[in-house]
């Protein structure tokens, strides 16, 4: 599918402003609501990449119409044209954008920052895991701020890969190089496989670098061989040790126990 260009009006209501990015499944913009009961309004707008992708972001759309959190993003409203077999979906727009583009700006965080950040996904995440979904692709691609007073709000966002716990069914698409749980190669998701997502994420945002990475980032990952060099404060390397642990019956069971040990550690 060919790019809306900026200025085009869309559905009659909704002018494009700018292309905010592209994922796996869709195209996002930023859009202008012209009429209607969001007038006004500036919301980022997913469209399908192509007709492949529909599956993947209708299942979005029939998780988030559930979902009402302050660390999740919110879905505003969706549209599908049948005749011409499009999906538009319409978000909050989340203004700082997602978090690669956040870190690669901005250099290696403090760990008072990633601390921060880790426990806003890691609350977004307790809301999903404890309504018994794995969100399935946690990678800084998908979390993203919003400027909220002096402060940043960090959410998650993308549900395309969501499943729920248990469900059956071969996984076709295991997430994101990198980023996967060990166990998720070989067919095996839990709660704990977005932990296992989360301790790669905070690696990420220490370091400004990737944990699993070079040529051989796929096995090395697979294998779950990296070394946490990085001169992290003890309480840091701990945490993290904990949330990258190969075997996933030893990592934090669900976000909320990760949340529950932040707190008996005073981090947050
Ligand atoms: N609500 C939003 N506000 C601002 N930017 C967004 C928003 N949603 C998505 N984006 C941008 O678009 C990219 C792709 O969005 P994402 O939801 O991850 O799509 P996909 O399902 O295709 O992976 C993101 O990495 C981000 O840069
Ligand atoms: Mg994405």
């Amino acid at each position: 599918m060919e790019d809306f260009q900026e200025g085009e009006l869309l559905l009659g209501q909704y002018q494009i402003l700018s292309k905010l990015g592209e994922g796996r499944f869709g195209k996002v913009y930023k859009v202008r609501v012209l009429k209607g009961r969001n007038k006004g309004k500036t919301l980022a707008m997913k469209v399908a990449k192509d007709l492949e992708f529909i599956p993947y972001l209708w299942k979005e759309v029939q998780t988030l119409i559930l979902f009402n959190h302050p660390h999740i993003v919110s879905m505003i409203s969706y549209l599908y044209k049948k005749e011409k077999r499009e999906l538009y979906v319409l978000y909050e727009y989340m203004d700082m954008g997602n978090l690669r583009e956040y870190v690669s700006k901005k250099g290696k965080l403090e760990e008072k920052e990633a601390i921060k950040i880790l426990s806003h996904v890691a609350r977004g995440l307790e809301f999903l895991h404890s309504r018994g979904y794995i969100h399935g692709d946690v990678k800084p691609e998908n979390v993203f701020g919003k400027r909220v007073l002096n402060s940043i709000l960090w959410k998650i966002g993308d549900f395309g890969l969501m499943r729920i716990r248990g469900e059956s069914g071969v996984i076709d698409i295991k997430g994101t190089v990198g980023y996967i749980a060990p166990e998720v190669f070989h067919g095996e998701l839990h709660r704990s496989s977005d932990v296992f997502s989360l301790g790669c994420l905070f690696y990420y945002m220490l370091t400004g670098e990737e944990l699993f990475s070079g040529e051989e980032r796929l096995i090395k990952n697979r294998q779950c061989v990296y070394s946490l060099e990085g001169g992290f404060s003890d309480k840091a390397a701990r945490l993290m040790e904990l949330m990258l642990q190969r075997e996933h019956r030893n990592r934090f069971k669900t976000a909320k126990e990760l949340l529950n040990y932040m707190v008996k550690e005073r981090l947050i």
